[in-house]
């Protein structure tokens, strides 16, 4: 049975999800131009995040907001905040690349009680509330049960241009290639963390995202019975690194990680 909140977060998701539908083969168009499609897809950024900040406000007046266009609005109620990502995944939008996911959690009292991840190209819907599992559509989910590295698919984050420490994780890398059975970046984090969660990557680390990219996989991956946590041991909400997989795998990967 799915909940009010979360039934109101689906909901809200599918509606925004029009709007990508329809850009995503507007940039295909303008893929060709010198320009490219940067600035129309800001616009359908923002456009999204605010029917998304619409609806759940309507169906819920006082929570407050983390976005990643809007940035923070403090709610009435003190209590509740969404965190909000329209597109994750921006880089694979501008360029016409169909991997990208609108990315909703629900904060009370700063943890995580519920999570939508919706891929629109795709209709992959992935949904999670605390305490009650996690489901792909109608599908439970529960990770991988592989447990050792030399069998494991393993999605990271690649710090590119003017991001991230390139050189730690040049060396992350390094350790981690020549034992696992491949290594793979889609780029949306929020994908990656349900992937795992759905058992199709058997872990996943990256460093540096922020909380609305994260929020609502991390939650996934532990209601799939899975761990997902800060490469060292802090908050991965607070620091931004994370790192996910079943907890051989999650062990695994940290002890390589932080060697590196
Ligand atoms: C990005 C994606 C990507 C990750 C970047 C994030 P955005 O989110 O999650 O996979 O590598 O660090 O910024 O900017 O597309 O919402």
């Amino acid at each position: 049975m799915t909940s009010p909140t979360l039934t109101v977060m689906i909901n809200a998701a599918r509606k925004a999800a029009r709007g990508l539908q329809r850009d995503f083969g507007e940039v295909e168009n303008l893929q060709v131009s010198l320009k490219g499609p940067a600035d129309f897809v800001t616009k359908t950024d923002q456009r999204a995040e605010s029917i998304l900040q619409g609806e759940l406000t309507k169906a819920r007046p006082g929570f407050g907001f983390l976005m990643e266009e809007g940035g923070a609005v403090a709610g009435r109620d003190g209590e509740h905040c969404w965190l909000i990502d329209p597109i994750d995944g921006t880089t694979n939008f501008i360029h016409g690349i169909p991997h990208f996911a609108i990315s909703i959690a629900l904060e009370r009292s700063g943890t995580v009680i519920a999570g939508v991840i919706y891929n629109p190209l795709s209709n992959d819907l992935f949904t999670t509330e605390r305490g009650r599992g996690a489901y792909l559509n109608d599908r439970r989910l529960r990770v991988a049960a592989r447990r050792n590295l030399s069998e494991a698919v393993v999605g990271c984050g690649i710090p590119h241009l003017g991001r991230g420490d390139q050189a730690l994780f040049a060396r992350e890398l390094a350790r981690l290639q020549p034992k696992v059975a491949g290594v793979r970046r889609f780029g949306s984090a929020a994908l990656d963390l349900a992937w795992v969660a759905a058992g199709r990557l058997d872990g996943y680390w990256e460093r540096g995202l922020k909380p609305w990219d994260i929020g609502a996989g991390i939650l996934m991956v532990r209601e799939a019975g899975g761990r997902a946590e800060d490469i060292a041991s802090g908050d991965p909400l607070v620091t931004g690194d994370v790192l996910a997989g079943n907890d051989e795998i999650f062990q695994a990967l940290q002890g390589e990680i932080v060697a590196a």
